[in-house]
């Protein structure tokens, strides 16, 4: 079931989805060569906490971290470690959710560090382009598969690949509800788009080929002919107005 939120309870997912939103400015002020996934992660895990929440994913079934940090051929959960030092010209997603007052917020951003290669800000600014293009269709009236058609349809047209294993969801009292937000689809097929949905969009876009596979730990998901990949999320509510309103921004 499609849970559609109170007014309540949207004023409580606003405030979880600003606290997403600051913690991710807040450690991407110290992306930079040199650093590790690890320091990065304990910034986002104090930062959460400053302001009264909890880290979502944090033991999120077993999870080890507070962030999922992917850096380059990782599409996503990269579990932060001592061991992952940031170099020049790399691309590194940060993943971050927060929890307070029975309520989840998530989002996504793909940071550069240091000079990246011309060709693969196009693939970070593409897929961030098909995230908005997605959240354009989240609009009452429309259906789920336009989210996704958007999406795949702006992706492919550049000659990129979309993940097809990992989806976006809905947010609430739980990180991970209803529906299924699928980065590919058809137009004018899934269920109908009704206000008071609140919806995580998150395409992963890779520049070679879409299959991915899961490394030992059975967390970090990587690309399988190693190619680049990019993610960005936002958690946004669909409103009566037809402007869907991003949750997790300021
Ligand atoms: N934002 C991710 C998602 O929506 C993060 C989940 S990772 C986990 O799936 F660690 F919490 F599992
Ligand atoms: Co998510």
């Amino acid at each position: 079931m499609i849970y559609l939120k109170t007014d309540e309870e949207i004023e409580l997912l606003r405030e979880s989805n600003l606290i997403v939103a600051r913690t991710l400015a807040e450690v991407g002020k110290y992306i930079q060569p040199g650093v590790t996934t690890k320091y990065l992660d304990q910034i986002g895990e104090d930062y959460i906490r400053s302001c009264g929440a909890v880290p979502s994913f944090l033991n999120y079934s077993g999870y080890p971290a507070s962030l999922c940090i992917s850096i380059n051929d990782v599409v996503v959960h990269g579990i932060p470690s001592v061991n992952q030092v940031l170099k020049d010209g790399d691309i590194v997603s940060v993943d971050c959710g927060a929890y307070k007052n029975g309520f989840h917020g998530d989002s996504t951003y793909t940071f550069r560090v240091g000079d990246v290669d011309e060709k693969v800000v196009s693939l970070l600014r593409t897929t961030k382009e098909a995230l908005y293009l997605g959240i354009e269709q989240a609009v009452e009236g429309h259906r789920l598969g336009d989210i996704g058609h958007a999406i795949q349809n702006h992706c492919q047209k550049r000659g990129y690949t979309v993940v097809r294993e990992m989806v976006g969801h809905g947010v609430g009292r739980h990180l991970h509800e209803e529906p299924e937000v699928c980065n590919f689809g058809k137009r004018g097929s899934g269920p109908m788009l009704k206000s008071g949905m609140v919806l995580a969009i998150e395409p992963m876009i890779n520049m070679g080929r879409a299959d991915v596979e899961w490394l030992d730990d059975d967390w970090t998901v990587v690309t399988e002919d190693g190619s680049l990949s990019a993610h960005y999320e936002n958690t946004i509510l669909i409103t009566e107005s037809g402007e869907p309103e991003i949750l997790t921004m300021y």
